[in-house]
């Protein structure tokens, strides 16, 4: 299991509103109504500081750049399973032009994270469970109840119990 790198160091904290408008030019579906554009990325980013400010060892940074770039390369409204991979990449791009500012370790996690968000696994690195359980908790959009089952972090099955009766009442 790859462990997130909370000890080192970041080069220089990345700005969020740089990196929103990275994901921005290279997203090719039409934000006016996809379902995985900019809105989702934004709720996702709430979910995760959410969560992350209750999972002791989340790494914020890098569960904050993964809410917002993990759907970028998306390239239909279907499975499009290599969206993920191709979002690592191009994650991959933007840290080797210095957009990033994250440490290698930092990188490692985040690339692992997009990577694999899609391929229904949970983790017990508090970071990639954050990432996940803040992509899989805006599943509603969709019309899908998130499962408990394939929540990785304690908050996240907290707040799902907490909100599913009201949420998803019928
Ligand atoms: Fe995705
Ligand atoms: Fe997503």
């Amino acid at each position: 299991m790859l462990a997130s790198n909370t000890n080192t160091k970041t080069t220089s904290s990345p700005n969020l509103s740089i990196i929103l408008a990275e994901a921005k030019k290279v997203f090719v579906l039409n934000s006016s109504w996809t379902q995985h554009g900019p809105t989702h990325w934004l709720q996702v980013e709430k979910n995760a500081v959410m969560l992350g400010e209750h999972t002791p060892g989340c790494d914020m940074e890098v569960a904050r750049l993964f809410a917002l770039l993990h759907d970028c390369k998306r390239q239909n409204e279907g499975s499009d399973p290599e969206h993920g991979a191709r979002a690592a990449k191009f994650a991959q791009e933007l840290h080797d032009r210095g957009v990033l500012g994250l440490n290698p370790g930092q990188l490692a996690t985040l690339k692992y994270a997009m990577t694999h968000h899609n391929g229904g696994q949970v983790s017990d690195d508090p970071t990639i469970g954050v990432c996940w359980d803040a992509d899989r908790l805006d599943l509603p959009r969709v019309g899908t109840r998130p499962d408990m089952a394939l929540m990785s972090t304690p908050y996240a099955r907290e707040w799902l119990r907490l909100h599913s009766a009201k949420t998803f009442r019928g």
